[in-house]
């Protein structure tokens, strides 16, 4: 389901719920990271926002990005409810306009959320030193999981960006994520 109407219904029958835990790989990543004080990241296809807020508790200023209204909604109100700032931008992640006036990040993550053509593009929104963090179902999965067409390929994270330089790789359980590192080693902190 990838239409944003469907999107919406989804996210309206789950209004009510908490936005839901941080994906495990996501968490050791960002303790990898270090504070997020003085940090720029974006949450793309953010959703209910369990990951923006995640970021925003870390100290990093987070636009969460989705083509869900509903979604965005209850970001939002989340972050309304817990004291956090979370800037919210209601777009398409296929459409080139999704980025038009968003300053480089720090970090972009992308969980749950399966674009190859958008992936190869993301180190584009980064600054020099910025880094992509994405995770999301493997084919192999056991149970819950999205139809295979929005699942990776065993390895396929690893070798898609291999042209930054990888700090965290997993491939487990049905999932796969990857923090990869763009640019000058030494612009980062
Ligand atoms: C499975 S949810 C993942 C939510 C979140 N990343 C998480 O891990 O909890 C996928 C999200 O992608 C959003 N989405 C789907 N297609 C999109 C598109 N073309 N542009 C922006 N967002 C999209 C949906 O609205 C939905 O919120």
């Amino acid at each position: 389901m990838s239409d944003a109407s469907d999107w919406d219904a989804k996210h309206q029958l789950r209004r009510h719920d908490e936005v839901g835990g941080v994906d495990p790989f996501v968490s050791e990543a960002l303790d990898r990271l270090g504070p997020g004080e003085g940090r720029r990241a974006l949450d793309l296809a953010a959703g209910r926002g369990r990951h923006a807020l995640e970021l925003a508790r870390r100290g990093y200023e987070v636009t969460a990005v989705d083509s869900s209204a509903e979604a965005l909604e209850q970001v939002s109100r989340h972050a309304r409810a817990e004291g956090l700032q979370v800037a919210t931008r209601l777009a398409d992640l296929e459409s080139e306009e999704w980025a038009r006036g968003l300053p480089p990040a720090d970090l972009i993550l992308v969980v749950n959320y399966l674009d190859r053509a958008l992936f190869t593009r993301l180190s584009a929104h980064l600054r020099a030193g910025g880094r992509l963090l994405l995770a999301t179902f493997t084919k192999d999965r056991v149970g819950d999981r999205p139809s295979e067409r929005w699942c990776l390929e065993a390895g396929e994270l690893a070798s898609a960006f291999a042209n930054g330089i990888v700090e965290l790789c997993e491939e487990r359980n049905g999932r796969a994520g990857v923090l990869t590192l763009f640019g000058e080693r030494s612009s980062t902190r």
